[in-house]
């Protein structure tokens, strides 16, 4: 017989295979023959024997096979060790998490950091320490799952916004004596991006904080790399996984915050500490993206080239700036099945489902990154149009295109 446990994971299991949500994981692996070249050419991985170019990675600088930065982590696990050993409060916490610190102070201004191991731990641990059933906070509608977890943990009344809507966020913030107001750079399954500036200025006029998980935006958008990020934003959430290429995380803020997570973040208390070696990877990354404007450059000439080609052949997406491009099906299994096309034809795109994106929004997450060549961007865009009209998905009339991509 069956126990209790069995039973229901059964049933939830067939229930997410019913509706195109049960999620698999995919073992990659690495193209050696592909690789030779890594840092100069588009990024590939190989599945079950056949290599895909790689449309879904958030490694928008081409960060993580930089060779330079390769050396830095083996480096840092030469003169470290491979691990911390121990959480920061005992003897996790080194030089090369003061040294990595540090250089994310001067670069945004904020007074003091804190290293997490990642950016999930770090935006619960901010919330579910900063907040209580004291507090109300405001967050924008599509906030990171992270930080819905540490308010819905914390016990503060959460309010949400409308998506990006100053009116009403400004609202909510009129109504109710908020504690902080919740929002990220750049939204993570749309790729639009939130007017901090008209944010930090409605915080300010209702004496509340601004909180902004910077995932996606840090060392790509760079408004909130300069030091004038802090004079904006009261807390900025940073992850290195993303356009840094490596793992980890910073909560930056006033010396007062990160002394109060310090001694109160149970993330940060009762976890071993990011790796040495990982804090000075971290740091040569960000050192790596400073010195090197010319990836941020060519990351904009791809998305143009993207978003050109796409409204040439009349392939509908939802007007992103920036490295993240969705592009809206709504029927979960419908996207699947043309995610499944384009890797027949050796494009790896993301097929984002609910609950990661609301009912009726599945998508395309298509994502560009530097190191992305023109042609392997070409032959995306052209089996896209192709995928999209066999498998009955509208394609848009050059005007409609036009405007959406406004
Ligand atoms: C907006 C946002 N915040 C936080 C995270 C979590 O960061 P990490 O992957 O380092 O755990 C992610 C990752 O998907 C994200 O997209």
């Amino acid at each position: 017989m069956s126990s209790l446990l069995e039973t229901k994971i059964a049933a939830r299991q067939h229930a997410l295979r019913e509706q195109g949500l049960l999620r698999q994981r995919k073992v990659l692996s690495v193209d050696h023959a592909l690789n030779t070249n890594a840092s100069t050419s588009s990024p590939r991985f190989v599945l079950e024997g056949r290599a895909y170019v790689n449309f879904s990675s958030n490694d928008y600088l081409g960060l993580s096979r930089v060779p330079e930065l390769a050396e830095a982590l083996h480096l840092g696990a030469q003169t470290y060790g491979v691990g911390s050993g121990a959480s920061p409060l005992v003897t996790g916490y080194s030089d090369a998490h003061l040294a990595l610190e540090r250089e994310f102070c001067a670069l945004t201004g904020h007074e003091a950091a804190l290293l997490f191991c990642s950016g999930f731990s770090a935006n619960t641990a901010l919330m579910k320490t900063l907040f209580d059933q004291h507090d109300i906070v405001v967050a924008d509608k599509l906030v990171h799952a992270s930080i819905i977890d540490g308010l819905q943990d914390s016990g503060a009344q959460l309010k949400r916004f409308l998506h990006n809507s100053l009116e009403s966020a400004e609202r909510l913030l009129a109504r109710n004596q908020t504690s902080a107001l919740i929002t990220e750079s750049v939204f993570s399954m749309d790729g639009d991006c939130a007017p901090i500036a008209e944010l930090s200025a409605l915080c300010r006029q209702h004496n509340a904080w601004l909180i902004v998980d910077d995932a996606h935006g840090f060392a790509v958008l760079d408004g909130y790399k300069k030091a004038e990020a802090a004079k904006l934003i009261d807390v900025q959430v940073v992850t290195f996984g993303k356009a840094l290429g490596c793992q980890g995380a910073a909560v930056l803020g006033s010396q007062a915050l990160i002394d109060f997570l310090v001694s109160n973040a149970r993330e940060y208390i009762y976890s071993t500490a990011l790796s040495p070696a990982n804090a000075a990877l971290a740091l040569a990354a960000t050192q790596y993206s400073t010195a090197h404007p010319e990836l941020q450059q060519q990351l904009l000439e791809n998305i143009k080239l993207f978003k050109r080609l796409c409204r040439e052949a009349n392939v509908p997406l939802l007007g992103s700036d920036t490295a993240i491009q969705p592009l809206i099906i709504g029927d979960a299994l419908q996207t699947l099945q043309v995610a499944e096309k384009l890797r027949a034809a050796g494009i790896w795109v993301g097929a984002i489902r609910p609950p990661t994106v609301p009912v009726g929004s599945a998508r395309l997450r298509i994502t560009l990154t530097a190191a992305h060549a023109a042609e392997d961007i070409a032959t995306c865009v052209a089996q896209l149009a192709q995928v999209l009209s066999r498998v009955g998905v509208p394609l848009v009339t050059e005007r409609q295109a036009a405007d959406n991509h406004r």
